[in-house]
């Protein structure tokens, strides 16, 4: 097996959650990741805080990202925000095709990949969400959807510059409950597998997150594991100590992960 060094990344999304008071919070996690290296560190906040974040993360290594966009550059499209947009406004990078739009706002897997081809379009890098509910788990359907969303969400001749695959179980979400390790290498094995089919020697060097429920109490367990490269973090990384004390799991130094 190849092994390709994968630079960890630990990434927040904050959801609907933050007004313009939370730079303060977010200055912490700044200043906070002054002191760790070898994990890139990125805070994706509500669209509204996107300019200001990214005036007090600049000239350092923390990366700003959006969580969603629309596929289109501009337009009639009332109330979107085009991945031009968000790249003008600080961002880096776009989270597309979370469950919570899945399921909320009705997104399919092609209108995820046009979402991802959009952040391509404007030099983001897509952070593409996929994972089974509970129903699909307990059916032991979760390899079978899972491979079905990469599939239909992950745009041809995606590379490690511009995609990143976070693995969200639905259930995990904001439960306090998490897949076990082993749960964990399974999926996360079969997904680099398939990026590799379909994607070649780029798949390897692809980074897999894995989300749910991602607490300092669990990250270790959840973050050594193989295949593992990084988390997306909802609720602690609203917290700088919670968050801070995820990434510091991945100590100073990088390494050969896979
Ligand atoms: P929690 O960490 O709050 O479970 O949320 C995970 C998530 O949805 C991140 O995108």
């Amino acid at each position: 097996m190849v092994r390709v060094p994968r630079r960890p990344l630990v990434a927040g999304n904050w959801k609907m959650n933050g007004l313009r008071s939370s730079t303060a919070e977010f200055s912490r996690i700044v200043e906070g990741a002054r002191k760790l290296a070898g994990v890139d560190l990125m805070i994706c906040p509500p669209a509204t805080l996107l300019v200001l974040f990214a005036a007090a993360a600049k000239g350092t290594s923390v990366l700003i990202g959006a969580q969603d966009c629309h596929a289109e550059p501009s337009g009639s499209f009332t109330g979107d925000l085009s991945a031009e947009m968000l790249k003008d406004a600080g961002a880096s990078a776009v989270i597309v095709g979370h469950s919570e739009r899945r399921s909320s706002h009705h997104e399919t897997d092609a209108d995820v990949r046009a979402k991802a081809l959009a952040a391509r379009r404007a030099g983001l890098c897509a952070i593409v969400c996929v994972g089974e509910t509970r129903a699909e788990r307990e059916e032991q359907r979760a390899l079978a959807v899972v491979g079905t969303q990469l599939d239909g969400s992950v745009p041809d001749g995606a590379i490690a510059e511009n995609l990143v695959v976070a693995y969200e179980p639905v259930w995990a979400i904001g439960s306090g409950v998490t897949p076990t390790p082993t749960d964990v290498a399974d999926i996360h094995a079969f997904i680099r597998q398939r990026l590799g089919s379909r994607l070649g020697e780029e798949g390897q060097g692809i980074r897999i997150l894995y989300g749910g429920s991602v607490k300092p109490s669990n990250a270790k367990e959840l973050l050594h594991v193989a295949n593992v490269d990084g988390a997306l973090v909802g609720g602690a990384s609203l917290k700088a100590d919670e968050f801070l004390a995820i990434a510091s799991v991945y100590g100073r130094q990088s390494r050969n992960i896979g």
